[in-house]
């Protein structure tokens, strides 16, 4: 096919793209959107942030233009993200212990509740081991009202919303590695104690410190051996040229090669929706002409 959405569809899979609701007017943004995504996540419309900025006082309207967009557009939607340290409203940074832990439940109940069945995926809990080489949990106000808090949160999210598939999602684990680890003996041991969980979200911020590994296939396939889909979340690369486009198609291969691989999002359209445009990670120019990224990630897909 000549897309990447319909590209993707004939595998099996979606190929989708965040989008940020203040372009959805810029014809050129949402010409390329319209024609080549048939998945959107919105950027940062969904965060705690945005949706609840005053305590239990709900605001979704930036959020719902997306999310009405895109099923005007016969494109699903990953929502993202329900519970994460970063990107929360002032007065939630301002709690801890129980009211914290409450706080995230009526948080997660309303916004799940609020899309219920709208949503493809969420990402339930984003971004919650830390970095280096212990494979733990990363210290937070949301860690810090007990080790359960991420369960808790993927129970309510299938109470709130039964049909849409429950993620982990993180960054640094899209290879073999000690995070990566952690992660997967969470997941594994969820498996083992029925708590719902059914993907797991490789963010794939892909550059020359953390850079696309050649175990990066191994990896998706052993979070899949686990029981649940794999999906590429947040896809950029940084670079430029045959470099660049080699990765993109590699990250592509790596997706059609796992059977619960089942789509691809990249961050962003153009060089400059990114959110490090600098290092030119996209599959459009500024100008929203393709790059050699994007014919090498469309022919990859087509040869799956
Ligand atoms: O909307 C305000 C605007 O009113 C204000 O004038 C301006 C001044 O800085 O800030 C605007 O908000 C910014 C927002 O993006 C919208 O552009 C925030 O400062 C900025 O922090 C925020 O950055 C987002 C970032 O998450 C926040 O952590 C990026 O757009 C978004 O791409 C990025 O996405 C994350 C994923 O959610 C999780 N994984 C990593 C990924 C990249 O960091």
């Amino acid at each position: 096919a000549t897309t990447l959405g319909a590209s993707a569809q004939a595998t099996g899979r979606y190929f989708g793209t965040a989008v940020a609701a203040y372009k959805l007017s810029d014809s050129v943004y949402s010409t390329i959107l319209d024609r080549e995504f048939d998945m959107v996540t919105p950027e940062n419309e969904m965060k705690w942030d945005a949706t609840e900025p005053v305590q239990n006082s709900f605001s979704y309207g930036s959020a719902d233009q997306i999310v009405n967009h895109a099923l005007a557009h016969n494109q699903r939607v990953r929502g993202h993200a329900l519970a994460w340290h970063q990107q929360q409203p002032s007065w939630a940074q301002s709690l801890s212990g129980t009211a914290l832990r409450n706080a995230m439940v009526n948080h997660i109940t309303n916004v799940a509740t609020h899309y219920k069945g709208k949503i493809y995926s969420w990402d339930v809990v984003n971004e919650a081991f830390a970095d280096g080489g212990g494979g733990g949990r990363r210290d937070s106000s949301l860690q810090r009202t007990g080790n359960d808090w991420i369960e808790v949160a993927f129970q309510t999210a299938r109470a709130a919303d039964p049909g849409a598939k429950l993620c982990y999602n993180d960054y640094n684990t899209d290879g073999v590695n000690a995070k990566s680890t952690g992660v997967y003996n969470m997941v594994k041991d969820f498996k083992a104690r029925g708590v719902p969980i059914d993907c797991v979200g490789f963010q794939s911020h892909l550059n020359s410190g953390s850079p696309y590994t050649a175990d990066y296939q191994a990896n998706l396939q052993r979070f899949a051996d686990l029981g649940v889909d794999v999906q590429i979340t947040e896809l950029d690369i940084a670079g430029s040229g045959s470099a660049q486009a080699t990765t993109y198609a590699n990250v592509v291969k790596s997706c059609l090669a796992v059977t619960r691989c089942n789509g691809i999002t990249v961050w962003g359209i153009r060089d400059s929706d990114s959110w490090r445009a600098s290092d030119t990670p996209l599959l459009f120019d500024n100008s929203g002409n393709k790059k050699a990224a994007y014919t090498s990630a469309l022919d990859a897909l087509n040869s799956g």
